[in-house]
């Protein structure tokens, strides 16, 4: 019986080094949140408050920043960015609603930008269902239910070193204030 040569050395190949140090990728942090929100437990460990959202924070894979959020009726983000990093979240209990921009928009140097028409997407996630997303990524989160609590799990690579908070009047987007991780103790 021959052995592969690829299977016989006993030192890692470079390629199973560079795998091991990599930053964590979209599908790897919505892999994260998928099973973080299967952990029946850790979901019902979450303290829910019906006035505010509530939140714990998790260790995610690779260095990434992970959250469990609770979300009573009626309550969500706001539109915000998440600067440079990607992340992934993803319903656990409830439906969330997620409105988005398929659209890059300038990074700085703007405070208010008309959006073209055809910009807006909506997406509804109830229990199990969650997406990824990329860099510069513009959306607001909401659960619209009007009597029911929902929970998710988020994580962000690399943690997250800015969030860019915005107003939307139709189609004005306005920046209306830049949070750091400071503002955020
Ligand atoms: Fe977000």
């Amino acid at each position: 019986m021959s052995v592969s040569p690829s299977l016989s050395g006993s030192a890692p190949t470079s390629a199973s080094a560079v795998s091991a140090s990599a930053a964590p990728t979209q599908a790897d942090l919505l892999d994260f949140v998928r099973r973080t929100a299967a952990d029946a437990e850790l979901i019902a460990s979450l303290p829910l408050d019906p006035e505010g959202r509530t939140w714990v924070r998790l260790d995610g894979p690779g260095g990434s920043e992970a959250w469990l959020i609770g979300w009573p009726p009626g309550t969500g983000t706001g539109w915000h960015d998440h600067a440079d990093s990607v992340g992934a979240f993803l319903t656990a209990v409830g439906e969330l609603k997620e409105n988005s921009l398929a659209a890059r928009l300038p990074t700085d140097g703007w405070k208010n930008l008309e959006l073209s028409e055809d910009v807006d997407r909506e997406r509804r996630l109830s229990a199990g269902q969650g997406r990824s997303f990329g860099r510069h990524h513009v959306h607001e989160v909401l659960n619209e239910s009007p009597d029911r609590h929902a929970i998710s799990v988020h994580a962000y690579y690399p943690p997250l070193p800015q969030i860019r908070r915005y107003s939307r009047t139709g189609p004005i987007l306005r920046l209306e204030q830049v949070e750091r991780p400071e503002d955020w103790q």
